[in-house]
């Protein structure tokens, strides 16, 4: 009996740890970024193709923020537990693209983390221009909790 409390401590822990490891991580549901930025992913398809819509907090434009589209896609749907993605914001304010790219991670406290890169396409007025027509970053979303949650 004295050697079974040690034993049962190991038990849960391997438990716990098997539990979060197992976790997946779902794109769909919405999110907010490191920018104060918002996004929400409708369902994602059997073909693994998704819609969604994107308030941003920041503009290079200096235009009035609106919700802007976006469509994209994950690598496997529901045979990954991290899956990759890609999407496309097509800026409803602006003339220009970002497309996204990263994971989805189910981080050491069990929690959903998308990891993303972009690249920020403006338009330009000339070729003579087009060096400075791309901007390139990172993004971190968490899941947006409502206040009640
Ligand atoms: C524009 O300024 O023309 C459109 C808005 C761009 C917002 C960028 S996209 C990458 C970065 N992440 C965000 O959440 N917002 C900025």
């Amino acid at each position: 009996m004295v050697h079974a409390t040690p034993f049962l401590l190991v038990l849960s822990l391997a438990m716990l740890a098997s539990a979060l490891s197992a976790r997946k991580c779902t794109l769909t549901g919405r999110w907010t970024n490191d920018l104060g930025s918002n996004m929400t992913i409708m369902a994602v398809n059997e073909k693994g193709e998704f819609l969604g819509s994107y308030h941003t907090a920041v503009t290079a434009s200096g235009n009035e923020i609106k919700v802007s589209p976006l469509q994209g896609s994950q690598h496997r749907t529901n045979k990954d537990s991290q899956a990759t993605f890609g999407f496309t914001v097509n800026w409803s304010f602006s003339d220009s693209v970002t497309v996204f790219t990263g994971q989805c991670f189910v981080d050491e406290d069990g929690k959903e983390v998308l990891r993303t890169m972009w690249l920020l396409r403006s338009n330009v007025d000339s070729i003579k221009d087009d060096w400075k027509a791309t901007m390139v970053g990172t993004n971190v979303f968490t899941r947006l909790r409502t206040k009640k949650e």
